[in-house]
């Protein structure tokens, strides 16, 4: 069985993990103050106390309003550069990080604030052996239109951003909803990801429309997939990644995933094991990878092959794989 120490030491990549979703008690509450920002939680016992998710809803509820505490382009800095440091002590050498720019520029703060400071983080992390890049996430339950002038005011600073995602609730904002702002990114030059949870009903056939019509370049979670052999064997053909993260999905969906990861990477297919929203769901990469190879019994061999895919479905520039790989 592969120790934790063991899966600590390999050398990673993660590609699915929302910056907001790294907001650790102790940061919530020191930004909380410093901003003189009600709360209403005054120790981080109190704050983990309201960490109880049963589903994607419940957890979201807890989500967004905690994200009032973030400010300042220097508040953004500073919870991506705590991640940053705990992703080094993971072992994680590359980081693709998601941000929800709408979830703050709803609230006011300027577009410019969010990016600048989460930038300013990214490339701070070369320092200490992290190379790390943005993707801007579109909130779903957002209109169409508001995903549209969020990616348009990502414009002026394309050059720090890698690619777009799609995350929030899935329910009733189905992936064709945004078909016209991913083609628009694309041609903009982002790479395209999006969210397909895996705990609903109709979740295989947005799947298919993320993969044919939308033609994303990676899916962020996924494992649903095994359902249908057919699509299995497209996303191995095009060399798709899935990003999963064992940790999230076992409060999410009340189920690790670990059967479906353990047969996606038996059949080849680029499947990458990440820790989604670490500071709510308690686990950061290298807890995730223990987590899951503890479930699925994996060998370390397979282990090795997870952190292998983590690269290989990245979004790394060529000539940075060839030194991972
Ligand atoms: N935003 C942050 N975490 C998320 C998740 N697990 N699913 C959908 N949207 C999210
Ligand atoms: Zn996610």
């Amino acid at each position: 069985q592969p120790t934790l120490d063991f899966v600590t030491g390999l050398p990673k990549a993660e590609l699915h993990l929302h910056l907001e979703g790294t907001l650790e008690p102790d940061l919530k509450l020191r930004l909380a103050e410093r901003n003189g920002i009600d709360i209403g939680q005054s120790t981080v016992e109190e704050v983990q106390a309201t960490y109880r998710f049963t589903d994607l809803t419940s957890f979201l509820a807890v989500y967004y309003p905690a994200m009032d505490v973030l400010q300042t382009e220097d508040d953004f800095f500073e919870l991506a550069h705590a991640y940053l440091l705990r992703a080094a002590a993971n072992g994680v050498q590359h980081a693709e990080m998601f941000f929800d720019p709408q979830a703050h520029t709803s609230r006011g703060v300027p577009f410019e604030a969010v990016v600048k400071g989460y930038h300013r983080a990214a490339a701070a992390a070369a320092d200490f052996g992290v190379d790390a890049d943005l993707i801007l996430c579109f909130l779903r339950d957002h209109s169409a239109e508001s995903a549209a002038e969020t990616l348009e005011a990502s414009v002026p600073f394309k050059d720090l951003i890698l690619g777009v995602g799609l995350d929030s609730d899935e329910r009733g904002n189905p992936p064709e909803k945004f078909t016209a702002v991913f083609a628009r990114a694309r041609e903009l030059g982002y790479r395209l990801t999006m969210h397909c949870d895996i705990d609903q009903v109709g979740s295989i056939d947005n799947i298919r429309t993320v993969l044919e019509t939308i033609q994303v370049d990676r899916i962020d979670h996924g494992t649903n997939i095994v359902e249908d052999p057919a699509l299995v064997a497209e996303v191995k053909a095009r060399g798709i990644g899935l990003t999963s993260c064992p940790v999230s999905n076992s409060f999410v969906t009340d189920d690790m995933k670990a059967a479906e990861v353990a047969q996606l990477l038996r059949d080849g297919v680029k499947i990458t094991i990440n820790s989604d929203d670490p500071a709510y769901f308690g686990g950061y990469v290298a807890d995730n990878y223990a987590a899951v190879a503890a479930k699925a019994g994996l060998t370390s061999e397979e282990v090795v092959t997870l952190a292998k895919n983590s690269f290989e479905a990245s979004w790394i520039d060529e000539d940075r794989r060839a030194a991972y790989l």
